[in-house]
């Protein structure tokens, strides 16, 4: 590998594998693709930042990581992500949806654009429906797999952000659900992450966030703040052959947010 620091060959868990990963050229996305390669897998990054994924994939090392555009939004774009995987490495193995964005923030739902809702379900929902249709089209007859949507706190509360993004990332846990029962009698697996708040570019920016808003922002575990790698890092188990035995689940990497509420009661830290 070109730049990356080798793993010994016994502390790797992709060898061998193969991952196309969409909205890879930046963000959690970009995180996953160096943590993968790392661990011995073969990484295709999909995206439509051109220059940032192309970049990305010569910096992790070619013999590694190659780029193709790919507009999650277009079927045909889709399609040919996934051939770039098989033509290049013969096989799919690890499915990532993790491409999405977020409409600009706006207080009421009255000046919400129909075009912008859907604009946003079309990359963060119908984006992984084409992923995981295509990925399972070439899994299937292998009989296995895995693929990982990245959801978000979002997919399972609401009041976090737009209506767009929370409506598409709850959605993204039926449709998880009802892939996983559809595949798994082809042994693939199918699963969600669900991340709290990491303040990278696109977080800041719609938070409005600068270094010092970013350090007050803390889920249930006090002084901790969940960064990308840590991200990738539950994907890494959920791609690698240690989950597999676990399909259907929406993994909240959220240090307790989704499942505690501690405004008043007994543990309230607001007095
Ligand atoms: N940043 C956070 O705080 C946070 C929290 C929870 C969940 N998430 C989720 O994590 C995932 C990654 O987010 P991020 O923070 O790295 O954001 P990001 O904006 O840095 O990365 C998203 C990537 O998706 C790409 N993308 C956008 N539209 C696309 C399209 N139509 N086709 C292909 N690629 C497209 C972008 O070019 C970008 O590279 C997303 O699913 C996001 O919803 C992020």
């Amino acid at each position: 590998m070109a730049n990356l620091p080798q793993l010994a060959p016994e502390a790797t868990r992709l060898q061998g594998k193969v991952a196309l990963i969409t909205g890879g050229a930046r963000g959690i996305g970009a995180s996953m693709a160096r943590l993968f390669a790392r661990h011995g897998a073969k990484v295709i990054v999909a995206d439509i930042r051109d220059e940032l994924g192309q970049a990305l994939c010569n910096d992790i090392g070619l013999g590694y990581a190659s780029y193709v555009h790919c507009d999650v939004t277009k079927e045909s774009d889709v399609e040919t992500a996934v051939k770039t995987a098989i033509s290049k490495h013969q096989n799919l193995d690890i499915m990532i949806n993790n491409a999405a964005l977020i409409d600009e923030a706006k207080p009421s739902i009255i000046d919400n654009e129909v075009s912008e809702f859907e604009r946003v379900l079309s990359v963060n929902l119908t984006g992984p429906f084409l992923g995981s249709k295509h990925a399972a089209k070439v899994m299937i007859p292998e009989r296995k797999g895995s693929i990982i949507n990245v959801g978000s706190v979002c997919s399972s509360v609401g009041g976090v952000t737009t209506h767009a993004y929370t409506s598409s990332k709850h959605g993204l846990v039926g449709l998880t659900k009802n892939v996983a029962a559809e595949l798994g009698k082809y042994g693939i697996r199918v699963n969600c992450v669900s991340p709290y708040f990491v303040a990278n570019e696109v977080s800041r920016e719609f938070f409005k966030l600068d270094d010092d808003g970013c350090s007050r922002v803390y889920s249930n575990l006090e002084g901790i703040y969940l960064r990308e790698e840590e991200v990738a890092q539950a994907v890494l188990f959920l791609a690698s052959d240690e989950s597999k035995y676990i399909s259907g689940h929406n993994l909240a990497i959220d240090g307790g947010f989704t499942s505690i509420n501690p405004s008043f009661g007994l543990f309230s830290r607001s007095k």
